[in-house]
């Protein structure tokens, strides 16, 4: 069995080891455009030794913000600045990659340090009008979405198969679509926010066909070369809600998809689940889907010790780990990993003298 140092190849991608920067939104944008914050933010985690850096959710529309400071990918006039970002990453040795998003009903969102992420309604200042499959609020708080009619669906899916032909162009080399947290397409899959009757909801077939008809059009103008990958919720956490059973079976059709990894996280769908959160506590999704589709996985989610990311791709619970805040805390964790674990440390040469 392969250990976190290893290296992991995919397609014709290699990265370098099993260590990913998960997808964090950083709110640090105007219009959709990349700036000298995300250039140095994921430039130093690349330089800290990941393998992977995976943009935060970078939104095929502008309506698909979670904030009105998001960044994104649906306008050619984004791609520049992406391209510093991209090959910022690649000087430091990690492959670049990007979560391609659209936030759905959960959109609307005030910035988190001045408005405490509360919903801005459509009309209040800074607040527009979300949408979804269904014209069912998260919450008692936000905003109904309005229903999507099937021409508007298919426009959704072309601006992911666009944002990912701009992804390219801006030179990431990993896609992941988000397909996790509540956001659009979780909201399709799961059935606590999908109560269509045409043929994107009601059985479980429908309720995935989003999903699987936006992958088939993405993976189409996504070099073979390259790795697709999906990021999803798991479970719902909540009875009557999407299970793990039904992700195994959503792994193995977007395995014949064309998808090489599914990202397994958890949530977001319903403001009432609870959650067993604790160390690796999604690790068991990563397991069950990884065995149960025979696909590869990525496990994130509290992970934060060395020898628990080890373990993990030691006994095959991923193949990849993807930290989030322990790499906000530490951008060189990986280094610091490879001493704990007493493997060769990636380090930047500028900075070999402190290891
Ligand atoms: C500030 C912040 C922003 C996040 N933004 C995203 C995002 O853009 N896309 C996503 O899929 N998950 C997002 N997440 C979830 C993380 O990717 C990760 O799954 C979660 O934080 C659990 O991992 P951790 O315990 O290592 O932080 C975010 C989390 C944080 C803390």
């Amino acid at each position: 069995m392969p250990h976190l140092f290893e290296p992991l190849t995919i397609r014709g991608l290699t990265l370098r080891n099993r260590i990913g920067v998960s997808p964090m939104c950083m709110f640090s944008y105007t219009d959709g455009f990349s700036n000298e914050f995300q250039l140095v933010h994921l430039g130093a985690r690349a330089a800290g030794g990941v393998g992977l850096v995976i943009a935060e959710a970078t939104a095929v529309e502008a309506r698909g913000r979670i904030t009105a400071h998001d960044v994104g990918l649906w306008s050619d006039t984004h791609i520049e600045a992406q391209q510093r970002v991209t090959s910022a990453i690649k000087a430091y040795g990690a492959v670049a990659g990007v979560q391609i998003a659209h936030a759905g009903r959960k959109a609307s969102v005030g910035h988190p340090s001045t408005a405490k992420g509360r919903t801005i309604r459509p009309g209040e200042p800074g607040g527009w009008q979300p949408v979804g499959p269904s014209a069912l609020p998260f919450n008692a708080e936000s905003p109904t979405p309005i229903e999507l009619s099937i021409p508007e669906i298919q426009d959704i899916q072309a601006a992911f198969r666009s944002g990912a032909e701009r992804a390219l162009a801006a030179g990431y080399e990993w896609l992941e679509i988000h397909a996790a947290h509540g956001y659009l397409i979780h909201s399709f899959y799961s059935p606590l926010s999908n109560q269509r009757t045409d043929r994107y909801g009601g059985c479980f077939d429908n309720r995935i066909r989003f999903l699987l008809e936006t992958v088939a059009t993405t993976r189409a103008v996504w070099p073979e070369r390259l790795p697709l990958t999906v990021r999803i919720s798991g479970t719902d956490w909540v009875e009557g809600g999407w299970t793990v059973e039904e992700s195994v079976e959503l792994a193995r059709r977007l395995k014949v998809a064309g998808v090489d990894l599914v990202d397994c996280s958890s949530g977001g769908g319903v403001a009432n689940a609870t959650i067993p959160v604790g160390p690796g506590y999604q690790v068991p999704i990563s397991e069950a889907v990884r065995h149960g589709a025979g696909i590869l996985t990525a496990a994130v989610g509290l992970i934060t010790a060395p020898a628990l990311a080890d373990e993990i791709i030691r006994n095959g619970r991923a193949d990849l780990v993807l930290l989030g805040r322990e790499l906000l805390r530490d951008p060189y964790w990986t280094l610091h990993a490879a001493q704990t674990l007493r493997q060769p440390i990636p380090c930047p040469p500028q900075y070999r003298s402190a290891f």
